[in-house]
């Protein structure tokens, strides 16, 4: 049974994915978030809430221990986030990082040009990248709300395909990356 920890777990596409999770595998969750009395736990069997900011080095490797996979749902700051998620990884001996970005952060959108807005992306992406973890750094597009899960993926280094994607697409991506140690693991 995979133990996966959200960071960031209050985000509107980690709350899509929380639900994904639980309904369509048997993984352990634990829901990490600031103001953790925001949310209610959704299966307390297979569910723990701690509070805690990603920034907070203490709280955050206490979360990691015993845990498979980190999956970060994060938004702001991004770059001291990354470096403390990469930090408390090594600390816990833990190798597995989901960490959802955006697209156009490599200029890879044919006729888009993200100036400084996609910054704490770009450099979120630029740590992990130089990191020794077994990391996929999802760029979605634009969430939507439909319900249909349909997707297609580009790697980094081919031009960016679609716009628009639902949360139950990524969410449905999410759960396939959190249940195997290769999938979207650069080589
Ligand atoms: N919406 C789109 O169409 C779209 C498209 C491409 C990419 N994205 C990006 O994809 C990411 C996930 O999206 P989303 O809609 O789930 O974002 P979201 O609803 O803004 O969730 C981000 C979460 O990060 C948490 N967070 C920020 N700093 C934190 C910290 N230091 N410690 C702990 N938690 C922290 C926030 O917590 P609080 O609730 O406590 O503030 C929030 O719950 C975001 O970065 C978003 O910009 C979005």
């Amino acid at each position: 049974m995979t133990s996966i920890l959200i960071l960031g777990a209050n985000g509107q596409l980690a709350r899509n994915t929380t639900r994904i999770f639980l309904r369509d595998t048997d993984a352990r969750l634990t829901l990490y978030l600031r103001r953790a009395s925001r949310m209610g736990n959704p299966d307390p069997a297979r569910v723990r809430i701690v509070e805690g900011d990603v920034t907070n080095h203490k709280t955050l490797q206490a979360a990691m221990q015993g845990q498979d996979v980190v999956y970060a749902n994060l938004a702001g700051d991004m770059k001291p986030q990354a470096e403390c998620i990469i930090e408390a990884m090594h600390g816990a001996g833990l190798k597995r990082l989901i960490f959802i970005s955006s697209m156009g952060i490599y200029s890879e959108v044919p006729g888009e040009r993200y100036r400084s807005v996609l910054d704490p992306y770009r450099d979120s992406a630029a740590v992990i990248e130089k990191s020794d973890l077994d990391y996929t750094i999802v760029r979605p597009g634009w969430f939507t709300q439909d319900d249909q899960v349909a997707y297609q993926l580009t790697q980094r280094g081919e031009p960016f395909k679609g716009h628009d994607v639902s949360l139950n697409s990524l969410s449905d991506f999410i759960a396939k990356l959190a249940l195997s140690e290769r999938l979207g693991v650069p080589p």
